[in-house]
């Protein structure tokens, strides 16, 4: 038993997309959640500044008491999570990838999308991903452009938001996938639209939400840390950036457990 924070990070909102997961799944469990939020986004960043960002970020949860990382992040898991185990291998860190194998074991047309930022579609671990289950299954890429600013300026309801998504969506319709990966926790945000656009076109829309709050319950249980049962958990927020920004980001977790929007 452990009643220690579990710690989430990401560039900026978008992990809040994992942390809602982790609070629905474990509700007993303490979340410290750290949006970067000053280098946001990361998307466009080289390899060597996004993994200076996450040892920066893992130091500092490390500090605050965290039991377990979780890098709620796929373009910095992409960029750093192996430094990072190196770095701490006594802490359970928990990496996001977009969820290609799911989708390759489930398409039927052999054709599946991946939406996400320019870094994870380019990196060694996605490619790697994709040549070990999309062997045969062609795989579409396609880079969520302007999503991330979008939610961090809580423009998900936008014109804009519309506008942005239907231009990166709409020509997968006639290309024949039926799955839609999102591969960035950003996007989640977005998925009303995205559901919008692909409803009654047969393409389901996959994130990897649910699946990492599994894996981080096995983990809490294989390391023996879990959270006692009568534990009151506890919700703190941090950032990078000012105080302006942590309150924003605290008010959008709230927004998100009482208003499942991204559901
Ligand atoms: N939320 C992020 C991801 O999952 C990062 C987006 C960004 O900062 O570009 O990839």
């Amino acid at each position: 038993m452990n009643n220690a924070p579990i710690g989430v990070y990401d560039s900026g909102f978008g992990g809040l997309s994992v942390w809602r997961e982790l609070r629905c799944l474990l509700p007993h469990e303490s979340l410290l959640y750290l949006g970067d939020g000053k280098n946001c986004p990361y998307g466009g960043r080289s390899r060597a500044e996004i993994e200076g960002f996450a040892i920066e970020a893992v130091e500092r949860l490390v500090e605050e008491g965290v039991k377990m990382v979780v890098v709620g992040c796929n373009t910095a898991t992409t960029a750093a999570v192996e430094t990072l185990r190196k770095r701490w291998p006594d802490m359970p860190i928990v990496g996001l990838e977009p969820a290609v194998k799911p989708a390759c074991l489930s398409t039927v047309t052999r054709k599946i999308a991946v939406l996400a930022t320019a870094h994870s579609l380019s990196s060694d671990m996605f490619l790697d991903t994709a040549a070990r289950y999309a062997s045969d299954v062609e795989v579409v890429k396609v880079v969520g452009e302007g999503f991330v600013e979008l939610v961090e300026n809580d423009m998900e309801q936008s014109v804009e938001a519309e506008r942005l998504v239907r231009k990166a969506v709409e020509p997968l319709l006639d290309k024949g996938v039926d799955k839609l990966v999102l591969g960035c926790t950003h996007y989640p945000f977005l998925r009303p639209i995205i559901e919008r656009i692909v409803a009654d076109r047969g393409i389901e829309v996959i994130d990897s939400g649910a699946a990492v709050a599994r894996r981080v319950e096995w983990l809490l249980d294989r390391y023996d840390i879990a959270a006692s049962g009568d534990n009151t958990p506890t919700m703190r927020y941090m950032t990078f950036a000012d105080e302006e920004y942590r309150k924003r980001l605290e008010h959008k977790a709230e927004t998100i457990i009482n208003r499942p929007e991204t559901e």
